[in-house]
């Protein structure tokens, strides 16, 4: 699977790539990250990784020198999903 977010102008984020453990090294993770940026020709590509720099190195992703973040709360620890769950 593979979730690219964007508003539709300039600016995209690629989130959860995963592939199934049994499949990997068969270009899917890569096929389904090229049929994701098909769809925003023109728009700055940002992503998170911590060790899958080979695989975005190897589709043209390069590092940026200086990214910001920051954790609101603890990380994974969504009230409001919990809430949403639990009153749905
Ligand atoms: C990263 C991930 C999505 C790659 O998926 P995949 O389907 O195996 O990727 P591909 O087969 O298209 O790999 C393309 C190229 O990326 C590089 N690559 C992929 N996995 C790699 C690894 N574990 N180590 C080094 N290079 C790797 C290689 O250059 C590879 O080409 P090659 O197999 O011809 O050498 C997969 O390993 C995965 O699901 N990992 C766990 C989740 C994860 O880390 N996702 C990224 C979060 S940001």
């Amino acid at each position: 699977m593979a979730r690219l977010l964007s508003y539709g102008v300039c600016n995209a984020f690629l989130v959860d790539v995963w592939t199934a453990s049994s499949h990997r090294r068969r270009g899917i993770g890569s096929e389904l990250v090229k049929r994701l940026l098909e769809q925003v020709a023109g728009q700055y590509v940002g992503l998170q990784t911590d060790d899958a720099q080979q695989f975005y190195a190897s589709l043209g992703f390069r590092p940026q020198p200086e990214s910001w973040s920051r954790v609101v709360g603890r990380w994974v620890d969504n009230d409001t999903a919990t809430a949403a769950s639990t009153h749905s």
